[in-house]
Order: C-alpha cells, then sequence, then structure tokens
C-alpha cells in the first residue's frame, strides 16, 4: 500500500495548474448514457474515482476511449452508449462500493431506457449518505424501485419519466444532477426547487444544453426542464477542481510561501479566498492566457488570525474544505470553532492531527482548534479522500518527518497531489507498492 512521506517545514514556492474537477467530471460521464451519440469529455483528473465511473459505463455496455494529457494530470474520453438496449444496464456492488457517485447512473438509464438496476451504494467513512432522495424523486416521476440482494431495481412501466414539480426536502448535489439528467428526457416539464446551486451542478447543466437539452435557471436553486424526446452527442470541458485549488490555498496559508494557482475560477471558491484573506494571506487575481490565475502569499513567520468557519452548500463554506483548513487553523493564532453540518462524521482526520501536535477538542458537529501550534512529523492513517489531504498539509508544516498512510483515498480524488507539491518545492516521497 503506498504512502506520503513528506519533510516538513518548506514553504511552497511557484506555480501550479489545476485539474479538472472530480465532482463535475463524474456526473459528466454518467450523462453520456443519455445518448447513442459518441460524448467527448475534456480535462477530466486522472484520478481513481474518474477510471471507477469509466468502468461502470463500460459494465453497462459503453464504449469508451481514454487518453492521458502530456502531464499526465488531466485525461479526455469519448464515452459511446449506442447498444445498450439490450444488456442488463446493471452497476454492480463491485465498483459501486468503491464509489458512491455510481448511482448517478440510475437518472441517465431510467430516462433513456425506462429500467435500471444499480446496486446501493452502502455506508461511507464521512456519514450514512443516505440516497432517499433521488429515489424519491424519480418515484415521483412515475420509476417504480424495489431493492432486491442490495440492488435497486427499478422500472417505468409506462416506458417513459414525466416531468414533476418538486422540492427536494434537503439540498443534495447528488439528488439535484441525477433529476436533471432524468428530466432531460421525461415526457413534460419537470420544475426542481431547492436545487444544488454547486458548480458542478452547473457545469453539468451546461454539457446536457450541448446535447440538446432544455435547462432554465442554471446556477440558481430553481432548475427547469422542459423534456425532449432525445439527445445528441457533445464536446465538453470540465470546469477547474475548486476543492484542489481550496488544498493548495490551504497548503500555502500552512506553511507559508508564494504560489500561482492556474487555470482556477476564483469566484467558485469566493469563501474560502475571504476565508484565508481574514486570516492575514495576501491574494492577488489576474486573467491568464488559459484561464484565470490566483496568487496566494504568506510570508515566512508572519502570524495568521484564527477564524470561525460553518460548512454550507454553495455558496457556502465547502465541507469538501473542513479539513484542509482546520490543519490551516492549527497554526493561527486564536480560537477557531469548525462547525460540520453536511455530514455527520467528518472529523476523523482530526484525532490524527492531535496526533502531530495539534491542540483541539470536538463536540458533536463542532471542533475547536487552539493555535497556534508546532506540529511534530510521525506515521498518521487516512480515513478518506479530504482527510488525507489535511495529514499531507500538515505534514509539510510539521518538523520532521511525517508519513502518511492509505493514500489510495488521496489517489480517488486528487491529480498527481505529490508531484504537484515537489513542483513547488514541497519535499514528498511516495513509497511502498507502486501508483493505483
Ligand atoms: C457531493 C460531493 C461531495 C460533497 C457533497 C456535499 C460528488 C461526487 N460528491 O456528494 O464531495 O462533500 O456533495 O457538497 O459530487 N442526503 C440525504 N439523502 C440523499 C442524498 C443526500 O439525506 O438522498 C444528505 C447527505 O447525507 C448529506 C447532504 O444530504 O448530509 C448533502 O449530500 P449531497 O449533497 O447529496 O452529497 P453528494 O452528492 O453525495
Amino acid at each position: 500500500m503506498d504512502r506520503l512521506v513528506i519533510q516538513g517545514g518548506v514553504p511552497l514556492l511557484g506555480r501550479v495548474a489545476i485539474s479538472g474537477a472530480k465532482n463535475a467530471a463524474l456526473p459528466c460521464i454518467a450523462a453520456a448514457l443519455l445518448t447513442a451519440e459518441p460524448v467527448q469529455l475534456r480535462h477530466l483528473p486522472a484520478v481513481s474515482d474518474i477510471r471507477t465511473m469509466i468502468r461502470v459505463l463500460q459494465a453497462l455496455g459503453c464504449a469508451a476511449e481514454s487518453q492521458k494529457d502530456e502531464a499526465g494530470f488531466d485525461m479526455s474520453v469519448q464515452l459511446t452508449a449506442a447498444s445498450l438496449d439490450t444488456g442488463e444496464l446493471r452497476a454492480p456492488y463491485d465498483l459501486v462500493k468503491t464509489m458512491r457517485a455510481s448511482i448517478l447512473v440510475l437518472g441517465p438509464l431510467l430516462a433513456r431506457f425506462g429500467r435500471a438496476s444499480v446496486s446501493l451504494p452502502g455506508g461511507c467513512a464521512i456519514g450514512a449518505r443516505p440516497v432517499n432522495l433521488h429515489l424519491e424523486a424519480l418515484e415521483r416521476m412515475g420509476a417504480q424501485m424495489t431493492i432486491d440482494k442490495g440492488y435497486v431495481e427499478a422500472r417505468v412501466p409506462v416506458g417513459r419519466l414525466r416531468g414533476i414539480d418538486h422540492a427536494f426536502t434537503k439540498v443534495s448535489v447528488g439528488a439535484t444532477e441525477n433529476i436533471l439528467m432524468a428530466a432531460t428526457l421525461a415526457d413534460g416539464t419537470t420544475t426542481l426547487r431547492n436545487a444544488a446551486q454547486e458548480p458542478e451542478v452547473g457545469d453539468l447543466a451546461i454539457m446536457l444544453q450541448a446535447m440538446g437539452a432544455q435547462i432554465e435557471g442554471i446556477n440558481t436553486p430553481t432548475l427547469t426542464i422542459r423534456g425532449v424526446e432525445r439527445l445528441g452527442g457533445c464536446e465538453h470541458a470540465v470546469i477547474p477542481d475548486r476543492i484542489e485549488a481550496g488544498t493548495f490555498l490551504c497548503a500555502v496559508a500552512a506553511a507559508c510561501g508564494d504560489v500561482v494557482l492556474e487555470r482556477v475560477e476564483p469566484d467558485q471558491i469566493r469563501s474560502v479566498i475571504d476565508l484565508l484573506e481574514r486570516c492575514g494571506c495576501v491574494f492577488t487575481e489576474r486573467q491568464g492566457a488559459e484561464g484565470r490565475h490566483l496568487r496566494i502569499q504568506r510570508e515566512c513567520g508572519q502570524k495568521l488570525r484564527a477564524k470561525d468557519i460553518a460548512t454550507a452548500p454553495y455558496p457556502g463554506f465547502p465541507t469538501d474544505l473542513q479539513a484542509q483548513v482546520m490543519a490551516v487553523m492549527t497554526q493561527a493564532t486564536g480560537i477557531s470553532v469548525i462547525r460540520e453540518t453536511i455530514f455527520e462524521n467528518r472529523f476523523q482526520h482530526a484525532m490524527e492531527l492531535e496526533r502531530l501536535g495539534a491542540n483541539l477538542r470536538i463536540d458533536g458537529g463542532t471542533a475547536i482548534v487552539a493555535g497556534p501550534c508546532p506540529l511534530t512529523g510521525c506515521t498518521v492513517m487516512a480515513t478518506d479522500l479530504r482527510a488525507s489531504a489535511t495529514l499531507v498539509i500538515a505534514g509539510l508544516v510539521a518538523q520532521g518527518e511525517t508519513t502518511v498512510d492509505r493514500i489510495y483515498h488521496l489517489d480517488r480524488g486528487y491529480a498527481g497531489l505529490e508531484q504537484k507539491l515537489k513542483s513547488l518545492g514541497a519535499r514528498v516521497e511516495r513509497v511502498g507498492g507502486g501508483k493505483v
């Protein structure tokens, strides 16, 4: 099993290109199931979750051809879901259990074929993560569901889903994406209220429009989708990964340095920039040849101020950056209260940070961090994707050697994190049983 060995205490200096957004790419891959024509996706991050999602589509009978770009951090894929009609349309447990986002094939399959069999994802390290919001909306659209041997067996008796006026009882990124895709081919108009406004939902909607879908209200809490008879192929480049960008910002804020992020959308990480600015980091934005650039500076020895954070749906502070920002707060002067409001079990990194010397306390969904605290390297264990990134950030800060174990979690969602950090001067090595 691979692990990262980090020699801490080195500031980060230089430029780094942000990869395509994993969480935008996953629904875009699922959307290829909505058409028999080829779909060309570019700027996908070369990470294991993307490879898993492509495998899910291949298991359903979809043809896939992928290619890495020169640097090896991004990839493109052509997906053709032409002759799936006669197949089993079954997303198997072996794949779904490794990645919950596989449930995103359910909406497109029901919309186009009127039937699907998708394994239920099961539990997850950061919380229960049910899929009831996805299933309830699809049932209202006319799907009949049973759970049999761990699989959702779904079919649409009348053949085609129907449009509905639906208010989600809770904001859910995945449920919004699943029902948005389902609605594109439904009979009639669907209105989705209390829809997630995350940029990844907007990116999916733009791709669906390029396929011929009729969608209004993109990037607002109310989406209106007029169902069409069929969708066609398209070419689509996914948006830059705001969570990867935010992770680098947290790394510089915690370990000090001067770094320019290339191919980034600062407007999509405004809550993070604002927070780190209030802590004392300095930001500069400008337009480059290949998208926007964002520079972050924290001079060595410069004090950070502790700030409070509460995670919230977009445009609030992202839960996917809560762990990384906790590593920053261990270096800030004062008390920081961090409230996690999206997932109930998302503080597993806290115990590992304590092992490195952080001074913190967890009380239910709240973490209280007292800083600044000198961190000292030791062996720590990654428990989930974003927790792994936090431990890497803490390792960059800690004096001496930190070993982050179980980094297969990291490989699920960060394209070449250690190579990118190395290019910024960090002393990071991957050791162990080879690439995932
Ligand atoms: C997506 C992201 C994940 C991010 C999360 C919240 C992808 C692939 N993953 O996950 O990185 O942390 O959004 O920004 O895009 N819920 C229900 N019932 C449901 C669905 C969700 O109760 O049917 C709850 C969840 O348990 C959670 C909350 O709603 O408490 C938000 O979850 P959701 O937005 O659905 O997260 P995902 O789409 O799974």
